[in-house]
């Protein structure tokens, strides 16, 4: 058996799932050790430092370190974000968020003022000064180190002279109006902290995941009321939301005073995205 197929067994007997557990013994050859996907498919034993390898190796098995702060790196709507243990890795289903902010600039003409609330690795704002490139946008996160992270991977992907990066507690520190204010914001209630899996409750920045209250929507409280304030007419507000709150966060909507609410499922068929007009 060589190395590769040596690492796959550890990591399904540490409990991975075979599909992932392939990705993730590829992912650490190619990132950490610059082999290519032929080098992988193609050596029958792979040369390198094992013992380096191996150390990488037992982090993700004994500490439950995600294998996207071993390697520092996520992929994010194809592109390639420096991640670490200060921001959340970028999940697939806000692809969808993006998609959805992109779609409704593209039907105006007009450029847009676009802010993304607790941009974390900036895989919102950055993508969005990609597809857009008459859009003005302003990334902001209560994480200064958060923060650092996004504007690295600003500067990375070649749009840092096109975001403006404000530290702030959502709109605290923030005076100007917006055509589209866009967040994937903490939603999970602090209770449910023992159901998530390891790596996530053990790695990932609590201040990106948890509210404390019993439906995890107090974050979308504050941000629809103080939107309101921040939001040009007509405005548009979209946001994501976690597993079964979107009737709860469309109450919220509706109370706000925001029109045409509409919700779109994931690929999963899961309810993913509230978006609200003003
Ligand atoms: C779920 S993460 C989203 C990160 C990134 N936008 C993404 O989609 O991968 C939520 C982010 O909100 C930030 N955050 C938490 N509380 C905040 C607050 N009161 N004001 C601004 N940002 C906040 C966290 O630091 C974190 O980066």
């Amino acid at each position: 058996m060589n190395l590769k197929q040596e690492a796959l067994q550890k990591l399904i007997n540490a409990g991975i799932e075979p599909n992932e557990a392939s990705i993730e013994v590829d992912l650490l050859l190619e990132k950490v050790f610059g082999f290519t996907k032929k080098d992988i498919l193609l050596a029958r034993e792979l040369n390198f430092d094992s013992s380096k390898f191996n150390s990488l190796l037992e982090k993700r098995i004994n500490e439950k370190i995600p294998v996207q702060y071993l390697i520092s790196s996520a992929y994010f709507m194809g592109e390639e974000f420096y991640v670490d243990e200060n921001v959340l890795i970028p999940r697939p289903e806000t692809e969808i968020l993006v998609e959805e902010v992109i779609r409704h600039s593209e039907r105006s003409e007009e450029s847009k003022k676009i802010i993304d609330i607790g941009t974390g690795s900036g895989c919102i704002a950055i993508m969005l000064a990609k597809k857009l490139p008459n859009a003005e946008i302003t990334a902001a996160d209560i994480s200064e180190k958060a923060l650092n992270v996004a504007k690295f991977n600003a500067e990375k992907l070649g749009v840092s002279h096109r975001i403006n990066f404000i530290v702030s507690d959502i709109f605290q520190n923030i005076d100007e109006k917006f055509d589209i204010i866009v967040s994937n914001p903490p939603y999970i209630p602090l209770k449910e902290k023992e159901n998530l899996q390891i790596e996530v409750q053990k790695h990932e920045p609590p201040l990106a995941l948890f509210v404390d209250d019993e439906q995890g929507i107090s974050f979308y409280e504050k941000l629809a009321h103080q939107t309101t304030q921040h939001l040009t007419k007509p405005g548009l507000l979209a946001v994501e939301i976690g597993f079964s709150q979107e009737k709860p966060i469309k109450d919220i909507f509706i109370r706000s005073g925001f029109k045409n609410i509409e919700i779109i499922k994931d690929m999963s068929g899961i309810e993913r995205v509230v978006t609200g007009k003003f």
